[in-house]
């Protein structure tokens, strides 16, 4: 989703800041833009929709900066035009700002105050600069006070600001509110940016901000005040990434990269959260805030979601509390009738969704505990929720989520066990996680090195197909789930998960000639089950495509994969689908990173 950066007090600002959006790319846009202002006091705005390389062949040599701001925008007020894009700014072209979030009473401001502008965009973003402008030079008011005095007006909007007055070029005004934005801490300059990721390169300083905070950034100070006009300061925090891990390398594409980097990821997460004889190591206090819980909700969106629905058999199993797994778009506005002591796990990879947020939220306004499962250390519901776990999976930045998942799960794992031997609980008791993480971190090998086989399958099945369904039951369906969300996302191939033994109830009249169905096939007890109801497809034409346990693997199988602990197939079954929709988005020739209409980080609700 959109993106922020921004520099001051130095004459490398135009590389700095290109090089930031090319960085935050990955997020997905469909129009950008930078303003820069020179040493000479010249502005220099450049605006393109499309990828960034568009926005570079306009940035020639005349266009220099000294201090500057810059934008990746996705479309929410407005369609995909030059003139919706960011940086907007006042008719007079003295204020100039770039904006992530939504102002919900846009219109309202604008006919209150600004009936008398000319507006040039459609955005709700222009509101803010014109109406910044008015302030300043109608009503006499200093920049400061006529920032503070537009974001005072704008209720429960989201909003993460970076505003400039040519005025006074080398200082930038900040303001956030649930929306991330960071400052990084340079030698002799400062950036802004709403995702680290953007300015490693810079710096590995950064500074958080809060909701409801103000800033006023210059080369060599941060200024802060609080939501309460109090001027504070906030704590800096090192992000400990190197630069070149937020690069594909020889890979082709970064989803690619991701896949194959999961097999280390489950190896990291073992070495991490598991001491030497393979007992977990993790905060007493989140335990027993666990244990002392009735009922276990696990909130997230998107692939996070299906995450949870894994974590819901993982905890169920091992720790013997009711869990509910929500969609946090919908929980949020659900009213939902709580239990007494309720305990709620966000995942995220992000720590940014705003739905999750607002679920967060709500639930800090009624004191219950929390716990956040995420991939960015300091992230919004990483610093909002009572307890974090960090699944230092590395950046991820394709679109289509991979590696988070599956850390998610092995992190669930560890947690499950963690609180379910703390009540000697039988299961968890015998689940030697370290052995079988060990394991699956050898089955997704196997699979992976398998590519060509996926390949082929891929062309042969889904490149032509219109539709396709995976099924399964259990642990099989949520994995169904989460396999056709990945074929649909970057291949477009409208696809569906399936409780296998519910598609004879209705869905099984889109089955014809052809149609791709691929079983799920890990669980002893179903297995059987799931083979007759593919049986009932391939009866009405349906292409068929098993991914099997070894264990249980009949000849004619399409993929066999090793086999681990029940719980814990979804790690494994996954990669064989994960792969499929790689290549056959790869073989429509789409833009497998970087999905049309998608984002990455989803800040708004
Ligand atoms: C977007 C991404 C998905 C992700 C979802 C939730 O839709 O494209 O890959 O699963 O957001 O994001 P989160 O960061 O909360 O896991």
């Amino acid at each position: 989703m959109c993106g922020i950066v921004g520099v001051t007090g130095t004459d490398n600002s135009v590389s700095i800041l290109i090089n930031g959006l090319e960085k935050l790319e990955y997020r997905g846009y469909d129009s950008a833009g930078i303003l820069v202002n020179d040493s000479e006091s010249n502005n220099h705005l450049v605006k393109q929709t499309g990828d960034i390389s568009n926005l570079k062949k306009l940035v020639d040599n005349k266009v220099k900066g000294h201090s500057g701001i810059g934008h990746t925008r996705w479309a929410t007020h407005g369609g995909v035009t030059v003139e919706n894009s960011h940086p907007q700014f006042s008719n007079d072209e003295r204020f100039y700002l770039v904006h992530n979030g939504v102002i919900e009473n846009y219109k309202e401001l604008k006919q209150e105050y600004l009936s008398d502008v000319n507006f040039k965009s459609q955005t709700d973003t222009e509101v803010i600069v014109q109406l910044v402008d008015k302030f300043v030079v109608k009503d006499g008011l200093s920049t400061k006070d006529a920032f503070k005095k537009a974001i005072s007006l704008l209720g429960n909007s989201s909003y993460g600001f970076l505003l400039i007055d040519t005025e006074d070029p080398e200082t930038l005004y900040v303001a956030k509110n649930k929306s991330p934005l960071l400052i990084g801490k340079c030698d002799g300059y400062n950036v802004v940016c709403s995702d680290s990721v953007a300015m490693l390169n810079e710096t590995k300083t950064f500074m958080e901000i809060e909701d409801g905070d103000f800033l006023i950034v210059k080369p060599n100070s941060v200024f802060v005040e609080d939501k309460n006009g109090k001027e504070v300061t906030r704590d800096t925090f090192e992000v400990d990434i190197d630069p070149s891990e937020a690069d594909k390398g020889t890979y082709p594409n970064y989803m690619l990269k991701e896949v194959d980097e999961q097999p280390n990821v489950m190896r990291h997460l073992a070495s991490k959260y598991l001491d030497q004889d393979g007992m977990p190591v993790i905060d007493k206090k989140l335990l027993d805030d666990i244990n002392k819980s009735d009922r276990l909700y696990i909130v997230g969106a998107g692939t996070s979601y299906h995450a949870g629905l894994v974590g819901k058999a993982l905890f169920e199993k091992m720790v013997k509390i009711p869990t509910e797994v929500v969609v946090s778009s919908e929980f949020a506005y659900a009213d939902p009738l709580l239990p007494n002591k309720p305990f709620f796990i966000f995942l995220s990879q992000s720590g940014e969704t705003a739905d999750s947020r607002e679920v967060l939220s709500n639930i800090n306004k009624k004191g219950y505990s929390s716990l956040t499962i995420t991939n960015v250390a300091n992230s919004t519901l990483s610093r909002e929720a009572t307890y974090t776990l960090l699944l230092e999976a590395g950046p991820e930045i394709s679109v289509a989520s991979t590696k988070a998942y599956t850390a998610q799960i092995a992190l669930e794992a560890i947690l499950a066990k963690a609180v379910g031997i703390s009540i000697n609980n039988e299961k968890a008791n015998n689940f030697d996680i370290k052995q079988q993480l060990g394991l699956v971190a050898t089955g997704m090998q196997a699979v992976i090195e398998e590519k060509q086989q996926i390949e082929e399958i891929a062309n042969e099945y889904f490149v032509k197909a219109n539709r396709a369904f995976y099924i399964g039951r259990g642990i099989d369906y949520y994995v169904s789930m989460e396999a056709s969300l990945k074929l649909k996302e970057i291949s477009y191939v409208q696809a569906e998960g399936f409780a296998s033994g519910e598609l004879k109830h209705g869905t099984i009249a889109l089955i014809e000639e052809g149609t791709p169905v691929i079983g799920i096939i890990s669980q002893d007890k179903t297995a059987g089950l799931t083979r007759s109801n593919l049986e009932e497809t391939a009866a009405r034409g349906a292409k068929i495509i098993t991914i099997a346990k070894q264990s249980i693997a009949k000849d004619g199988d399409t993929f066999i994969i090793p086999d681990v602990d029940e719980l814990l197939t979804p790690l494994v079954t996954v990669i064989p689908a994960q792969l499929l929709a790689y290549y056959t988005s790869l073989n429509k020739n789409l833009n497998v990173d970087r999905p049309r209409n998608l984002a990455k980080s989803v800040t708004v609700q």
